[in-house]
C-alpha cells in the first residue's frame, strides 16, 4: 500500500536524510465527539484491498484518498475540520499522517463537531491540544509546538527567533538522533518542537 507523503510537504531548509521514528506521545488524544469502537474493522476493495481501520460511529461523512494526498491537503480541499480532527477520527493515520493510504476512506465529520477555524502559521499548541501533523522523531519532552503553514510561515529564522531558541535546541528536540549543529528541514504544513 502506498502512503502519500510527498503532495503538500514542501522541504524548507537544506534536506538531510529524515528519521521515521513514529511520535511517542499519541495517547493523549481525546477523540472530538467521536465515539470510537473497541475494534478495528475490516474495510475491503478492488483499489484497497482489505485494511483494518477504526472510524468513528457517529461518522457522518466519508473522504476516499487518493494518491498524493496528505492532511495538509485534504484538509485544504474542506475547509470544514482540521489535521488534528481527521487524526481523532481516523487514529490510524498517525500524528505525522504518515498512515494515510490510497483508496481508504477516511472519516471527515462526526455528529456534533464545530469547526474552530484553520490552523495559522504561528500557533503554538500544547501536547494537550494534540498538534497534527508533527514532524516525525520529536522529543517525547516536548511542551510547545509550532505550526509553520504550507507556504513556509513562519520561516525557520523567525521561528528560532520568536522563540528565543538556539538552531542546535531545535535540532536536539526535532532531530534528536542527528548531529545538532547540522541543518535539519523545517516542514512546510507541519508542526515542529520549539519548547521542551
Ligand atoms: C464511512 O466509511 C466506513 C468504512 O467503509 C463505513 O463503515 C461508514 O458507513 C461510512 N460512513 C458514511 C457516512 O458514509
Ligand atoms: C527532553 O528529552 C531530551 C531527549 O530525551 C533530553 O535530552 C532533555 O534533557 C529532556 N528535557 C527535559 C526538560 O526533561
Ligand atoms: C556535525 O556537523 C558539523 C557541521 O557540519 C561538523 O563540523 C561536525 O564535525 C559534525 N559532528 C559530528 C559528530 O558528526
Amino acid at each position: 500500500m502506498a502512503f502519500t507523503l510527498s503532495a503538500g510537504m514542501a522541504l524548507l531548509a537544506s534536506i538531510s536524510a529524515v528519521a521515521a521514528v513514529p511520535f511517542p506521545g499519541a495517547s493523549f488524544l481525546q477523540p472530538r465527539q467521536a465515539t470510537m469502537p473497541d475494534h478495528c474493522t475490516n474495510y475491503c476493495s478492488v483499489g484497497a484491498g482489505c485494511v483494518c481501520i477504526i472510524r468513528p460511529t457517529n461518522c457522518v461523512a466519508n473522504y476516499t484518498v487518493e494518491d498524493g494526498d496528505s492532511c495538509t491537503s485534504i484538509v485544504a480541499k474542506y475547509q470544514s475540520f482540521r489535521a488534528t480532527d481527521l487524526y481523532a477520527w481516523n487514529p490510524e493515520i498517525g500524528r505525522e499522517c504518515f498512515g494515510l493510504q490510497s483508496h481508504v476512506p477516511v472519516c471527515i465529520d462526526v455528529t456534533g463537531y464545530t469547526y474552530p477555524g484553520p490552523v495559522e502559521g504561528g500557533e503554538i499548541w500544547t501536547p494537550e491540544q494534540t498538534p497534527v501533523p508533527v514532524q516525525p522523531g520529536i522529543v517525547s519532552n516536548c511542551t510547545q509546538f509550532e505550526f509553520t503553514d504550507s507556504s513556509g510561515k513562519p520561516g525557520f529564522a523567525a521561528l528560532l527567533r520568536s522563540n528565543g531558541i538556539t538552531q542546535a535546541q531545535w535540532n536536539a528536540w526535532n532531530y534528536p538522533s542527528q548531529n545538532d549543529t547540522g541543518d535539519w528541514s523545517l516542514w512546510a504544513g507541519y508542526f515542529s518542537c520549539v519548547k521542551a
